[in-house]
């Protein structure tokens, strides 16, 4: 019998949610889900582990509730291949990576650009930041997923997923089933090389939740009219020409993406539209309508789904994933002599 295969990806919850976020790695989740839940698994979890990285408010369980919402409000469709879970409730993810950090290295961890970011000029770096990769590669080796839709700033981190479950079944017995190759992942998205949406303020960087200037990022929440202004105030070039290079022209390259992902159109389509204009402004507009009407769609649709729905798809999701994951777990311990 061939085995069901297993579809996975995490959504860090903080606060709330950027367009970045839900353009990059949500909306792609969702489409992927309804295209193969008929005969693969797929497992929509919660790091809540990963939270703790930083600095965490009152609200990680309302907001955890409210990111498993959004699945929902994009479009997901349940069956009984759909499994919602947090991680803190499935003790394996944490067991799975104490044995991983006796197989992977220092020099392996220090190579990771998200921990330069995040420790660069910082006095004192706690040891999750450090450590964060690893525990990622627990969450989806435990489970043998092989798609991991994640956006583009998170391949460094597959690799190293993979690196590491190479390494264990080069040492210990095929245990583990590697995640496809970044560039194979992306091509099951169907996204060439992956998505990044920009900072609209400095599009050299990624939009991120972290990034100091409120108007360089669209939060999922942000009032229609509120969203209109971010995008109006975007930062482009001067360049006077509306065309596709995210080398030279990252401003309006990222409005280009944007308009394509949320009028669910295939990007080459919006960059033919555009071709030959030069008024960036009506450019702006555009994309500004159509983030604000996405937005005013999307967070109609949220303010319908109730707690009680993702409650209950926590318990059958959380049954299921400790399943899988013990008997994971328990092949991995055998194999240290740890049972
Ligand atoms: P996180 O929570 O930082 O981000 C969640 C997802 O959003 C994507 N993303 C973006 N995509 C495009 N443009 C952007 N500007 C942008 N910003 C964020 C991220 O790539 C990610 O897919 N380490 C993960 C969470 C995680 C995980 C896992 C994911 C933990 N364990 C196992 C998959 C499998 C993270 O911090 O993502």
């Amino acid at each position: 019998m061939t085995r069901q295969k297993t579809i996975l990806t995490g959504l860090r919850v903080n606060n709330e949610l950027t367009l970045g976020n839900f353009l990059g790695a949500l909306l792609p989740m969702v489409r992927l889900a309804n295209a193969h839940s008929a005969d693969m698994h797929i497992n929509i979890f919660v790091p809540d582990l990963h939270s703790i990285i930083s600095e965490i408010d009152g609200e990680l369980q309302q907001n955890l509730v409210t990111s498993l919402k959004y699945y929902l409000a994009a479009g997901l469709k349940i069956n009984q291949n759909i499994h919602f879970y947090r991680q803190s409730r499935v003790p394996a993810h944490s067991e799975l990576c104490w044995i991983l950090n006796c197989i992977a290295t220092m020099g392996e961890l220090n190579r990771m650009t998200q921990y330069k970011d995040k420790s660069e000029g910082r006095e004192s770096v706690n040891v999750g930041i450090f450590d964060y990769p690893v525990l990622m590669a627990a969450d989806i080796l435990l489970y043998d997923a092989e798609f991991v839709p994640v956006g583009e700033d998170q391949f460094q981190h597959l690799e190293l997923t993979r690196r590491l479950g190479e390494k264990f079944n080069k040492r210990f017995g095929e245990i583990f089933v590697l995640p496809a190759e970044p560039r194979d992942q992306a091509k099951f998205m169907e996204v060439d090389g992956g998505i990044r949406i920009r900072d609209l303020q400095n599009p050299e960087k990624k939009m991120s939740k972290s990034s100091a200037a409120p108007n360089s990022r669209i939060m999922m929440n942000d009032a229609p009219e509120v969203a209109i202004k971010k995008i109006m105030s975007a930062t482009t070039d001067s360049l006077a020409k509306i065309q596709f290079d995210m080398f030279n022209q990252p401003g309006i390259s990222n409005l280009l993406q944007i308009e394509a992902l949320v009028n669910d159109l295939p990007l080459q389509e919006v960059i033919s539209t555009w071709a030959g204009e030069n008024h960036y402004g009506d450019l702006k507009q555009k994309v500004a309508t159509s983030v604000s009407t996405f937005l005013t769609d999307f967070q109609s649709k949220l303010a319908e789904i109730k707690d009680e729905t993702i409650f209950e798809l926590l318990e059958n999701g959380e049954e299921y994933a400790n399943s899988i994951a013990n008997r994971k777990l328990t092949e991995v311990q055998q194999v240290f002599h740890l049972r």
